[in-house]
């Protein structure tokens, strides 16, 4: 694992940008998998500025998306489809009929599971995974528990997690209390993964899962197993 520590967020942002366009740069028609929360916003304003300096062309990109909110459509300004388009897609070229992000609002959401993985698969699994983590250490929102889920589910949202996110909405009980995340699986076989993280309250528990058991009840440990994980730390 390269673990690298930089002091501010600014420099987090710039080097996980940086490392993103590089991939878009050495296959133009890769799939990226991509991440929401407050932590991949600079990285996402520093790939934007890049494509507006004409730097990275990202027309044959395809992204699937970690999760969604189970309950929210793609309109509502709390959904992660809406948070990408307003974020990125709607600000690089992209085709937007080539991002992807779970349907929350899926009849069948087992179904709905089922298939964001046979599509993950079709297009041959994801070449550059960037991660967030959560402070219970989630990935996506793979939540604490007794076992790794391979596969896309459905994940009742921990209540640190409903509390941690509830500052993007007007009130605790607004938030979701489901989520739609893709499983360890279509994570894992990324062939990169790029975890960032920033601030004194993420610090204990990314090294709790870089440094500890891996164990399921810290999501982000099985990130251990993986042989190609670079994790982008900022102290502030
Ligand atoms: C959400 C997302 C995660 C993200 C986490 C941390 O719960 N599902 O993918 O990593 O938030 O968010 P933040 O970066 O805002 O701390």
């Amino acid at each position: 694992m390269n673990y690298i520590i930089v002091d501010t967020y600014k420099e987090l942002s710039k080097k996980a940008a940086n490392i993103i366009v590089s991939q878009v740069t050495l296959k133009p028609n890769c799939v990226l998998g991509l991440a929401t929360g407050s932590t991949p916003l600079g990285t996402y304003s520093n790939m934007v500025e890049k494509y507006n300096a004409g730097d990275v062309d990202f027309s044959k990109v395809t992204s699937f998306n970690l999760d969604e909110y189970v309950g929210l459509d793609s309109l509502h300004n709390q959904s992660y489809r809406y948070f990408m388009n307003e974020n990125l897609f709607s600000k690089i070229n992209i085709k937007k009929e080539k991002t992807f992000v779970p349907n929350g609002m899926a009849e069948n959401l087992i179904e709905e599971g089922k298939e964001y993985d046979r599509l993950i698969e079709s297009f041959g699994g994801i070449d550059l995974q960037l991660l967030g983590i959560g402070i219970d250490g989630h990935i996506g929102f793979n939540e604490p528990d007794k076992v790794f889920t391979a596969e896309t589910h459905i994940a009742e949202l921990d209540d640190s997690t409903i509390k941690a996110n509830s500052r993007f909405f007007n009130s605790e009980k607004d938030v979701p209390k489901q989520a739609i995340t893709m499983g360890m699986k279509s994570i894992m076989r990324a062939k990169k993964i790029l975890l960032v993280a920033n601030g004194k309250g993420k610090k204990d528990i990314l090294e709790k899962a870089i440094y500890g058991p891996i164990d399921p009840m810290i999501p982000a440990s099985i990130l251990q197993l993986h042989p190609d994980v670079t994790v982008i730390f900022s102290k502030e």
